[in-house]
């Protein structure tokens, strides 16, 4: 069946994203095609020209940005076997990682092109603007919590063991940090955070067992004596600023000395040479990275989708829906460049 499609495109790294024809592609082998009716933005989408060169430097032009999407699939390829027409479905699109650099893969679009394995259905009661906050701060986290070469944890699940060992998730208000603290509560462990005090009560809500102020002077003092007697399965460094006060709460604690750092910048392999000489293994994590690991089926087809219908996972943070066209999202990014607050802006899209 064909579709008129209509897609943000970027026309250069530091062009003007601009709305446009698209050609609808059809799924192939393990892909869908959803009908986008929420899209959310990140970081990554509101990056500079400059920057956006050193990010993605294998991305070609005009390109479709966005990896955030919920929507209605319209149509299935071969061999898919958890979705079918109609079904109400989110997904990490992932058109800007390096082994796809695909504009069909983009969410910024009415129609777009997502693969199973990073796709879960949205429970009928859950809005699609809810579904769409989670995908990319989900997978960075999962990344980050799961994958082998980072803090390599056990996986979630709806029924994992109680484990004696703690989680630190530095920027639990983040989108990444929302997922985090859910996701590492979900595979059983006991979670300290940090955020600003009027997040306190939300990262709480979320799973952590206590949430420290990170503007405070000693803030790395209380984590480490929230963790006394436990054993640190490893920390999340989010935000500006975060990776060397993790490097010195893993120092001065029992058990795995990992920090994986979702913001990675020009002196973080500087950091992490100093910090291994202390004993501190730092890794940068890549929030593509479930794609091609066993992480993205695990969490997508095994966990998500039960766990938002059983109640036991909130579409977190809260959405803020800031236009209702694709020609919103530039605003939207402005907006986000402005700095939100365990909050993700979200772009509705008309159903017709
Ligand atoms: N490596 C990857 O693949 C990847 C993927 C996605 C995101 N990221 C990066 O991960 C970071 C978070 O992204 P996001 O979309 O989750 O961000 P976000 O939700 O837009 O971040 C906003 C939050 O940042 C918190 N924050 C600001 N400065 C902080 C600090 N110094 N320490 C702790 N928290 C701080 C604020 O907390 P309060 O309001 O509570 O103060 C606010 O809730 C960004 O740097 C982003 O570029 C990386």
């Amino acid at each position: 069946m064909q579709h008129g499609n209509e897609a943000l495109w970027l026309p250069r790294p530091g062009g003007r994203p601009r709305p446009g024809p698209a050609p609808y592609t059809a799924p192939a082998a393990g892909e869908l095609v959803v009908r986008a009716r929420a899209v959310a933005v990140n970081p990554v989408d509101a990056i500079p020209g400059i920057a956006r060169r050193v990010v993605t430097p294998w991305l070609t032009y005009p390109a479709v940005l966005g990896s955030d999407v919920a929507g209605e699939v319209v149509e299935v390829g071969d061999g898919v076997t958890r979705f079918r027409p109609g079904d109400r479905a989110l997904g990490h699109a992932i058109g800007q990682e390096r082994s796809r650099d695909r504009a069909a893969e983009g969410a910024f679009q009415r129609y777009v092109v997502l693969v199973e394995h990073m796709a879960s259905r949205v429970p009928d009661g859950l809005g699609y603007e809810h579904g769409a906050v989670l995908p990319l701060g989900l997978s960075t986290a999962a990344a980050g919590l799961f994958e082998a070469d980072q803090l390599a944890l056990a996986l979630p699940s709806l029924d994992a063991p109680d484990r004696a060992a703690s989680v630190v998730v530095w920027g639990a208000s983040t989108s990444v940090g929302s997922n985090a603290v859910q996701l590492a509560r979900c595979a059983g462990y006991d979670v300290i955070g940090t955020a600003s005090p009027r997040n306190f009560e939300y990262v709480r809500r979320l799973g952590a067992r206590e949430v420290f102020d990170y503007h405070e002077r000693d803030v790395g003092g209380r984590v480490v004596d929230a963790l006394r007697g436990r054993e640190l399965a490893g920390i999340l460094a989010i935000g500006r600023g975060s990776l060397p006060r993790a490097v010195s709460v893993a120092r001065r604690c029992e058990g795995s000395r990992r920090v994986a750092s979702a913001y990675p910048t020009p002196v973080t392999t500087a950091r992490a040479a100093l910090a291994r000489r202390r004993g501190v293994q730092v890794s940068a994590i890549w929030g593509g990275t479930p794609s091609e690991s066993p992480v993205g089926p695990a969490l997508y087809g095994a966990f998500l989708g039960e766990a938002l219908d059983a109640g036991r996972y909130l579409a977190a943070p809260h959405p803020e829906v800031v236009g209702s066209d694709l020609s919103a999202i530039p605003e939207a990014l402005s907006r986000l460049r402005r700095g939100v607050s365990a909050t993700k802006l979200v772009v509705t899209l008309p159903a017709g």
